[in-house]
């Protein structure tokens, strides 16, 4: 067990379960989904430094890494980041992270941005902010449309080996919902609750202005990637 608990968040199963209720050892498993040439092509030519917020145990990291990208990965679990490989490790919560560094891309990946929290939303984009260049992008997954809609529950799907169940979904109100996923890999089964705000566009484009940051394009046909930059000032 981590010493402390996200709120809404609980995870169970083998091995460590990090404080919003992930198993490292499914994470330390899993490869890439492509999620490196979507950062790889949305970074302007020559861009090289990426900070990566929550990056679990280096399944993208690694990716990144070996496209020729230099990683700062940053994560609050230090048995997540134990498992990261060839990137310099920042154990820390992203709320308040200041490294004094600015990077050509922030990554805010693996919809973080969801939080059912909208001071740790907010605490969040002003991280990313703080550590873009200005001449840098934020590239920032948001859950898409319905996912968390009873409707649309239960539903599974295989990625290679592992079998991924949104198992239920309860709605708490105000756009909230609490999510309930189910995991079964190499013979083990995990499982993890949390909760999700669903974004839409006018909501996500208010949470970056406020953090001083600016939509810029979305980088996949279901928009669930979006590219941010510095908002001008003055
Ligand atoms: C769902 S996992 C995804 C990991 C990785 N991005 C991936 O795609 O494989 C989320 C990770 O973010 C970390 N995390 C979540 N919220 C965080 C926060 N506010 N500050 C630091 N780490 C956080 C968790 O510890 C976990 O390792």
């Amino acid at each position: 067990m981590s010493e402390y608990q996200r709120a809404g968040s609980a995870g169970a199963g083998p091995g460590a379960i990090t404080p919003d209720g992930c198993a490292v050892e499914m994470y330390a498993r899993m490869e890439a989904d492509g999620e490196q040439h979507i950062v790889a092509g949305a970074m302007r030519a020559g861009a090289r430094t990426i900070l990566e917020l929550g990056a679990g145990a280096g399944r993208v990291t690694h990716a990144l890494l070996d496209l020729g990208f230099e990683v700062v990965a940053v994560d609050e679990s230090p048995e997540m980041l134990a498992e990261i490989r060839g990137a310099r490790t920042v154990r820390a919560t992203i709320e308040g992270l200041d490294l004094g560094e600015r990077f050509d891309a922030v990554l805010l990946a693996s919809y973080l941005i969801n939080t059912a929290e909208p001071a740790v939303r907010a605490e969040l984009l002003r991280t990313c902010r703080r550590h873009v260049k200005d001449d840098g992008c934020v590239l920032i997954q948001r859950e898409g449309a319905g996912w968390n809609d009873p409707a649309n529950v239960p539903r599974e799907h295989r990625r290679g080996p592992l079998l991924i169940r949104v198992a239920a979904a309860e709605p708490l109100g105000a756009g909230v919902t609490s999510v309930r996923m189910e995991y079964e890999f190499e013979g083990r089964r995990w499982s993890q609750t949390h909760t999700s705000h669903e974004l839409d566009e006018a909501a996500v484009e208010k949470a970056l202005a406020e953090a001083g940051l600016r939509l810029d394009a979305h980088l996949t046909d279901d928009r669930t990637w979006l590219r941010a930059v510095p908002a001008a000032t003055g």
